[in-house]
């Protein structure tokens, strides 16, 4: 009796070890903040070469039906607006004083992320989850309805906040922050183009509307929708 007591408080003991462990590690391995998700880090090389992709690059509305990875997401992030030069904190886009103006937003539907709105965080290379659900036909209907933003696995959206370069360059920033979302649009285009995913770039929607369902602050400003999705 007092035999089979020890051995159950023995394996309670290593039980709860292991346990402590297994938590320990489960902390490690995920961020401070449960809500920003660590992306792959970004693959310089790929299949294409440069010319390739500019030429092969078009507007593309219909997606085949597979998911986007999680690694296809990380590159076109990158594309868009991630840090290319840690010294200086300069970007894959160039911006007028590099005083970077755009944000990112995914409105995930079909990939390997939970469907749900995120905004890229390019120091961390990390997308935060804004809110967990579909968002794309929501997003559809506030862009005249175009089926391209619904049917699409995911819709990269870039917002700006131009009061970031206007206090550079006062009325000029709005031509300079156009300018930067044309940019940073072309590298999600041939990002794209290169992992055979086919995009478009979208300017016809409310801005206001588009601004609320991403849950984002007032001083944003969409610019641009970009459906995304495997290459029919
Ligand atoms: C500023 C801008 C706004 C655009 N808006 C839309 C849009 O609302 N919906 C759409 O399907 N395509 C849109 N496009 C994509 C154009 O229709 C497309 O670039 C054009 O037909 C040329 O085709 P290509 O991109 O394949 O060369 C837009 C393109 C630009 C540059």
């Amino acid at each position: 009796m007092l035999r089979r007591n020890f051995i159950k408080l023995l394996a309670a003991f290593f039980a709860s070890i292991i346990g402590f462990i297994g938590l320990f590690r489960f902390r490690e391995a995920v961020k401070v903040d449960k809500n920003v998700i660590k992306l792959p880090e970004p693959v310089k090389t790929g299949k294409m070469s440069v010319e390739e992709a500019i030429e092969g690059r078009r507007s593309r509305r219909e997606y085949a039906n597979t998911p986007v990875s999680l690694k296809e997401i990380s590159q076109l992030c990158w594309a868009a607006q991630g840090i290319t030069d840690r010294r200086y904190g300069f970007r894959a886009a160039p911006s007028a004083g590099a005083l970077y103006p755009l944000e990112i937003f995914i409105v995930a539907g079909n990939t390997e992320l939970e469907q749900g709105i995120y905004q890229y965080l390019p120091d961390e290379h990390g997308l935060k989850l804004i809110e967990s659900g579909d968002f794309r036909g929501g997003l559809a209907k506030v862009a005249l309805g175009q089926s391209s933003i619904k049917n699409a696995a995911m819709n990269i959206v870039i917002t700006a906040i131009y009061e970031r370069t206007a206090r550079k360059y006062g009325s000029r920033a709005e031509r300079y922050v156009h300018m930067e979302a044309g940019h940073a649009a072309q590298n999600v285009y041939l990002q794209a183009e290169s992992l055979e995913l086919a995009t478009v770039s979208i300017g016809a929607f409310y801005d206001g509307d588009v601004r609320e369902l991403l849950l984002a602050p007032e001083d944003h400003i969409p610019l641009y929708i970009m459906p995304v999705g495997k290459k029919k």
